[in-house]
């Protein structure tokens, strides 16, 4: 079961789409995750895998993985979504677990940093905006800025290390432009709360 284990650090959680044995998604999403855990201190991240949950259909119930995925993001301070391009879109993997993530969506308010890969040399273009588009129908809080990876098939060694510095780059910095988005709009609104409390007591 996931759970965060500091109620006061920033709490990621990094959802991949593809269940695909060997994806690529995964092996792109594996560096935007090592950015937070090695360059942001105070970071503690989740890593959703939807191929090692039991998430069900939308609405036919609940099951243990659906109740762990639901609670983590409900504590988390922002949500990194990964997705392959698939036939010109999101794939369904990520749908199934936006759709099991309530109505209204737990995703409300959150901020979300997006993700998308591709075999083709257009990238996920169409991934990215089709998935922006219902994320911002749920309510979450959309960061600009979000990372097509093309040709993602020729990005990795057979150890996952990535051979191309500049895409390497860009995808890391989307953990980068997480944090700070969280640092400057949604941290100090928290100080601040808690100090006009601490005031008024
Ligand atoms: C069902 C399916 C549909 C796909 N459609 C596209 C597509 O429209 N455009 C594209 O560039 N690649 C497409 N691909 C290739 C994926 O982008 C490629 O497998 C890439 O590695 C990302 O997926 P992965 O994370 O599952 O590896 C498709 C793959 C599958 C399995």
């Amino acid at each position: 079961m996931m759970t965060f284990n500091s109620p006061n650090s920033i709490r990621i959680v990094a959802i991949g789409g593809s269940v695909r044995p060997g994806n690529f998604t995964s092996k792109t999403l594996a560096l935007a995750v090592d950015e937070l855990r090695t360059k942001h201190q105070g970071v503690e991240v989740e890593w959703f895998d939807p191929a090692k949950s039991d998430l069900p259909l939308p609405g036919t119930g609940t099951s243990s993985g659906l109740d762990a995925l639901k609670q983590s993001v409900t504590e988390a301070t922002g949500v990194i979504l990964a997705t392959p391009e698939y036939h010109g879109s999101y794939s369904s993997v990520i749908k199934l677990v936006i759709d099991n993530l309530g109505f209204p969506s737990v995703l409300s308010g959150k901020p979300v940093a997006l993700m998308g890969v591709a075999a083709g040399q257009i990238g996920a273009i169409k991934a990215l905006e089709h998935l922006r588009s219902v994320c911002s129908h749920v309510g979450a809080i959309v960061l600009p800025g979000p990372v097509s990876v093309p040709g993602v098939g020729q990005l990795f060694d057979d150890q996952g290390k990535c051979n191309d510095e500049a895409t390497e780059k860009r995808i890391r910095k989307l953990s980068t432009t997480l944090i700070d988005y969280i640092h400057n709009h949604i941290c100090p609104k928290i100080a601040l709360e808690e100090m006009v409390r601490n005031q008024s007591s």
